[in-house]
C-alpha cells in the first residue's frame, strides 16, 4: 500500500479554510478539529497526514522534503523562491502586495525612500524596475509602525481588507501585486507519490470548480 502523504498546512485561518478544502474533497481527517495543541493528525484510511506549520515555514517543509505536499501564499514563493513544484492556485487568503504611505505623502524622487518591509526580494526587484534609489530596512511584523515612528517613509506589505492601513492613517500608493494560496509539492515526492498527488490535486481542482458555480 502507498505511504501516507504528509500535507503541510499553514497555522491560522488560512490553514482552517485550506483544511476544509481538503475535507469536502474527500481528505478529511477529524481529530484535526479536536481542541487541542497536536500539530501532527492523521488519517490512515485517507492515506494523509497533516501537520501544521508556521506559514513562512511550509515551503522549507515541502522543499526538503519532510511534506509531500503544502499550502503556502504566493508571497513566499514570489520572496524566496523555493524549488517545488506550484500546482494549484486554491483562490483563498486572497490579498495584494503593495506599497503604502502616510496618507498625503509626497515622494521626494531627490532623496532616496527608507522602505520597510518583511519583503526585501521583491521589494529590491519592484524599485529597481522604477529606478528608485532606496533603503530597506528589514522588519519581521507590526511593518505599518515603520513610517508612524519615522522609521521609514513607506512599507511595502500585505493588504487584505485594508483595515490595518486605514486604522493607522495609512494608504496603498502602488499595488505590486496580487497575492492567494497555493498549493505546492515537493519534486522528488510528485514523481514516486504521483498518483496520490494527482488525487488530490484532481479532487481539490473539481472542489474549487463547484465553488465557482455555486458563487
Ligand atoms: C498582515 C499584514 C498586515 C495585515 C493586513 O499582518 O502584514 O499587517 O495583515 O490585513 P488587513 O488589510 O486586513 O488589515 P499579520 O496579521 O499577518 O501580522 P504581521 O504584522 O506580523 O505581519
Amino acid at each position: 500500500m502507498a505511504r501516507m502523504l504528509n500535507i503541510a498546512l499553514p497555522k491560522g485561518r488560512l490553514g482552517d479554510n485550506v483544511y476544509d478544502m481538503f475535507e469536502k474533497a474527500g481528505f478529511e481527517c477529524p481529530s484535526i478539529r479536536e481542541k487541542n495543541r497536536k500539530l501532527v493528525f492523521e488519517n490512515k484510511e485517507a492515506g494523509v497526514r497533516y501537520f501544521w506549520v508556521k506559514p513562512s515555514d511550509v515551503a522549507i517543509y515541502v522543499e526538503r522534503g519532510a511534506a509531500d505536499i503544502g499550502v503556502v501564499g504566493k508571497d513566499i514563493l514570489m520572496e524566496s523562491k523555493p524549488d517545488v513544484y506550484e500546482l494549484l492556485d486554491l483562490g483563498t487568503g486572497k490579498c495584494r502586495l503593495a506599497v503604502a504611505a502616510p496618507e498625503g505623502f509626497e515622494d521626494d524622487p531627490e532623496q532616496t525612500l527608507r522602505v520597510a518591509t518583511k519583503f526585501t526580494n521583491m521589494t529590491r526587484q519592484f524599485y529597481a524596475s522604477t529606478g528608485r534609489d532606496i533603503d530597506i530596512i528589514h522588519l519581521n511584523g507590526s511593518i505599518e509602525l515603520a513610517p508612524i515612528l519615522g522609521l521609514s517613509d513607506v512599507i511595502v506589505d500585505l493588504v487584505e481588507t485594508g483595515k490595518t492601513l486605514k486604522d493607522n492613517h495609512l494608504e496603498v500608493t502602488q499595488i505590486i501585486d496580487y497575492i492567494s494560496a497555493r498549493l505546492i509539492a515537493n519534486k522528488s515526492s510528485f514523481k514516486f507519490q504521483n498518483k496520490q498527488i494527482e488525487k488530490i490535486l484532481a479532487a481539490l481542482t473539481r472542489e474549487l470548480e463547484n465553488r465557482e458555480e455555486t458563487n
